[in-house]
């Protein structure tokens, strides 16, 4: 019974661990591979309004000028949506968004 509810405070704590874990990692840290998941995601979902590789968007915003401090920011922008830009929480997992970040702050060499 006890040893049940400590496995259980155990298992939220390492959720919160690793949510704050997305909410503050900093640039540049990032694996290939997420990288890699988060570029072909970007290509198939955000390259019509962000522009290819990020470069001459269309209609949404710079995503290079996006600030690099702000990845909780990003998690709900791209999850609920803002103004003119349509919600992802429906097709993508919050794992997804964290790969398009990665894609965002290390996938590309900045100008
Ligand atoms: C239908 C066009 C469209 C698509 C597709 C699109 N966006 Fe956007 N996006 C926009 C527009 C327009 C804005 C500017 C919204 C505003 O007025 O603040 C924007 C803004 C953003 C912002 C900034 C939000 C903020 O908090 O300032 C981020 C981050 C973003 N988009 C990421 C993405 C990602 C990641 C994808 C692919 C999963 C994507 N967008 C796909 C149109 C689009």
């Amino acid at each position: 019974m006890i040893r049940g509810a400590i496995t259980t405070l155990t298992t939220l704590a390492l959720m919160c661990a690793s949510v704050k874990g997305f909410a503050q990692s900093p640039g540049g840290n990032f694996l290939p591979e997420q990288i890699k998941k988060g570029a072909a995601l970007y290509a198939a979902n955000c390259e019509s309004c962000h522009g290819v590789r990020m470069l001459g968007p269309q209609w949404g915003i710079d995503l290079a000028t996006f600030p690099r401090d702000r990845p909780d920011r990003f998690l709900d922008s791209v999850t609920n949506g803002t103004k003119a830009m349509p919600p992802w929480g429906d097709l993508l997992k919050p794992v997804d968004i964290q790969a398009l970040w990665s894609y965002v702050v290390a996938g590309e060499p900045k100008n």
